[in-house]
């Protein structure tokens, strides 16, 4: 029988990114990570995955995890991309994820594992912390490295997953002396240009979709006046000043960026533009450039309830996406020793 061979050359650059259905998707995970994902479907080969799997690491109602994995999928499209252009699908849809999963855990290492921040803060407000809250960064290098991803557009607290599934991907190079996975590429971008975006309650916490407090949080699905009240009672800094300064300014700061990546302005167009005039007014202009911005996809994202349309998507999706993944992991299975099925 035939060994697995590389796969031939690709002249479009592929990206592959991922959102858990773990809650109501916030204004961070827009400006951090989808309107990305809009801007790259244009240039590049785009897998958009929603990535259930992840969300079971934490304790989910099994009613309301199935809901939102269809409604994720919905925000996707809602937020501009195009089924067309990029593949969407659900990560449970295409087992060789769990696969190649399993054959990575046994390549990494326990201590790194344990070092990786966002399992130690999720580990401490966790009663019990499963093995798969542990794992979760090899789930998420699986689901990278099963498509020889070139690229992957992420907010800036997935930089430490996305190491190491660089890392694993080296390893694994280097022992079989053979390129078996593409070593990915972070497309992460500053927090200037919404990397970051901040809880509005606490500038020092990142807005999350599973915040306990959700004054703090715009949910893409939060009705006008429940983001124009957020907005209005959001923390601002000491002084009345409006200027960029992240260390000085966290509170000010954060809500310019919102301002800025939603309105298209510059955070020096704004700061010129509200130069004397107090926290008031730029509060009451940032919600309504706020509303603007996700009013459309809220419009967008009811057009899409009717049955069957989004599951239709992600079942072409599943079929786009499992033939891309399964050459990869025979040849790592083949690699490892595994007994090729016939
Ligand atoms: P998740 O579901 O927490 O978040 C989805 C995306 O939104 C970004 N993000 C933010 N960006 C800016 N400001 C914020 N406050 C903010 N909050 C979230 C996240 O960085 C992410 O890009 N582990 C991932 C999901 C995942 C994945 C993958 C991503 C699983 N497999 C493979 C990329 C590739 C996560 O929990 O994202």
């Amino acid at each position: 029988m035939q060994r697995p061979q590389s796969p031939a050359p690709r002249i479009m650059k592929r990206v592959f990114s991922g959102v858990q259905p773990s809650g109501s998707l916030t204004l961070g995970n827009y400006l951090g990570a989808l309107r990305n994902f809009t801007k790259l479907q244009h240039e590049a080969e785009c897998l958009f995955c929603v990535v259930d799997l992840h969300a079971l690491t934490v304790p989910q109602d099994p009613k309301e995890l199935y809901q939102r994995t269809l409604d994720v999928a919905r925000i996707f499209v809602a937020c501009g991309i195009d089924p067309k252009q990029a593949t969407i699908f659900v990560q449970s849809h295409v087992p060789a994820h769990s696969e190649l999963s399993w054959l990575l855990e046994c390549t990494t290492y326990d201590g790194e594992l344990r070092r990786m921040t966002q399992y130690k803060d999720k580990a401490a407000k966790q009663e019990v912390v499963t093995s798969g809250l542990l794992t979760y960064p090899v789930l998420m290098a699986a689901d990278i490295l099963l498509y020889q991803t070139d690229e992957v557009p992420v907010g800036d607290d997935q930089k430490q997953h996305l190491e190491l599934a660089r890392d694993i991907a080296v390893r694994v190079n280097n022992r079989f002396d053979e390129a078996i996975f593409k070593v990915p590429k972070p497309y992460i971008p500053p927090r200037a240009a919404g990397g970051r975006i901040m809880n509005l309650q606490d500038p020092m916490e990142k807005m999350s979709k599973s915040a306990e407090n959700p004054r703090g949080n715009i949910a893409l699905l939060d009705p006008p006046d429940a983001i124009r009240r957020k907005i209005k009672s959001a923390v601002t800094d000491s002084g009345r000043e409006i200027y960029y300064d992240e260390e000085n300014k966290p509170a000010v700061s954060n809500l310019m960026v919102i301002y800025s990546l939603c309105s298209g302005d510059s955070l020096e167009e704004i700061q010129d533009k509200y130069a004397g005039s107090g926290y008031g007014k730029f509060k009451e202009d940032l919600a309504e450039v706020v509303v603007e911005t996700i009013t459309p996809i809220q419009k967008r994202f009811a057009e899409l309830s009717e049955p069957g349309v989004i599951e239709d998507i992600l079942s072409d999706g599943r079929k786009k996406a499992e033939p891309l993944a399964i050459p990869t992991l025979e040849r790592f299975q083949d690699r490892l020793g595994l007994l090729a099925r016939s």
